[in-house]
């Protein structure tokens, strides 16, 4: 990432490490830290192509084209790439290039694709540094653990994206469900009861909670009892105090902490957990449209409430899932728009992303 300045030109915003203190020295304490995309720097880019160049000659590159793995995505300090069959006999040089051009790096993975309903990623490390030294065979236990802290909205996020779902590209969706919360906090006048039944490691709710005052109750459980044990470690170090080291079945932990294990669709029947959050957040992407139903059961509807999803659809098919949606929610707050769907990014060549936000008016 590269330095740049921010909307308002008041500032330069300097990207941090992910070793970088939580709190800054003194000589920096003075400077603010503040949540924002990134823009990344393109010598970087230059470095690894000119690294690949060397490994491999002209010939070998200018073949690759395209196939090339031009992008990554970072996870803590790993690096997860993408390797298309034209070029994947090459995995090594370009880990070496990789790991050259990215010094903070440990390890350079790629990725094989996301397995099941839990949505985890079978990675194949290919290269790592011990040290000085690149390593590309045989890569030791030591260097070559997938379980990571990530730093985002000011707290540690420990993860491992083999054994639980995190994607580090949802960083401005959970900003943007930020702001919604902050507009169902001032409407309500109170924190928020936050109802996160498909939570994953809990990255969601570290925004949320990291805002003070923004979150009362709050409800997290998953059905991957690999993503809950994550989670309960992720609690213990942003509520501090402690929790379970064992996922269990979903209880209550704390008078304003329920989390654990749970299959969503059947909360509704808990009478302990239905009819008591004042925001859902349902990030099941695949599903959202058939599993909101059972979800609806959950929301306070004493008085406004939100729900805020995550959709995949074919773009043509985008005005038929709003209908599907607004069909299923009951009805809207006046005054507020119908929840639609906006296009986040591509999912694949057709089909996209998309989230919305849905304010739900209490029942007459
Ligand atoms: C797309 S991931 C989202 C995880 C997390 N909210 C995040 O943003 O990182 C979907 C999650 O739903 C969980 N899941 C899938 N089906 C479920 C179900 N029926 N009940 C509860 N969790 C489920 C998966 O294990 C996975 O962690």
């Amino acid at each position: 990432m590269r330095v740049f300045e921010s909307e308002d030109g008041e500032s330069r915003l300097i990207p941090l490490d992910f070793g970088a203190p939580f709190s800054l020295p003194n000589g920096l304490a003075e400077f603010e830290v503040v949540e924002h995309e990134g823009e990344s720097d393109e010598r970087v880019d230059t470095d690894w192509w000119g690294y690949l160049r060397s490994l491999l000659g002209d010939e070998v590159v200018d073949a690759g084209g395209e196939s090339w793995p031009s992008s990554h995505e970072f996870f803590g300090d790993m690096m997860i790439v993408r390797l298309d069959e034209e070029v994947s006999e090459h995995s090594r040089e370009i880990a070496t290039a990789k790991l050259l051009s990215h010094p903070h790096i440990r390890l350079v993975l790629s990725d094989r694709g996301v397995l099941g309903e839990l949505r985890i990623r079978d990675l194949n490390p290919i290269g790592a540094r011990s040290g000085d030294e690149i390593v590309l065979d045989d890569i030791p236990d030591d260097i070559s653990s997938t379980r990571v802290m990530v730093r985002e909205s000011g707290r540690s996020i420990l993860c491992d994206p083999t054994r639980a779902y995190f994607s580090t590209k949802l960083q401005s969706e959970r900003l943007e469900t930020l702001a919604l919360a902050k507009e169902l906090r001032s409407l309500l006048g109170r924190p928020l009861r936050v109802c996160d039944p498909f939570c994953g490691v809990g990255p969601a709710l570290a925004t949320l909670l990291g805002e003070p005052d923004l979150v009362g109750d709050v409800l997290a459980s998953d059905l991957n009892p690999d993503a809950v044990e994550m989670l309960l470690d992720n609690l213990r170090r942003w509520d501090r105090r402690e929790y379970p080291a064992e996922p269990s079945p979903i209880s209550r932990l704390y008078e304003d902490r329920i989390a654990g294990l749970a299959d969503a669709s059947e909360l509704q029947h808990d009478t302990n957990l239905a009819g008591r959050w004042d925001m859902l957040l349902v990030n099941l992407p695949h599903r959202t449209i058939e599993i909101l139903p059972s979800l609806v059961p959950l929301l306070d509807r004493t008085g406004p409430s939100m729900v805020r999803g995550r959709v995949i659809a074919a773009e043509a098919d985008i005005h038929e899932a709003d209908r599907a949606i607004r069909h299923v929610l009951p009805p809207r707050l006046e005054g507020m728009p119908e929840p639609s769907l906006r296009i986040k990014r591509d999912y694949s060549s057709t089909l996209r992303l998309c989230s919305f936000e849905a304010w739900i008016a209490p029942a007459p």
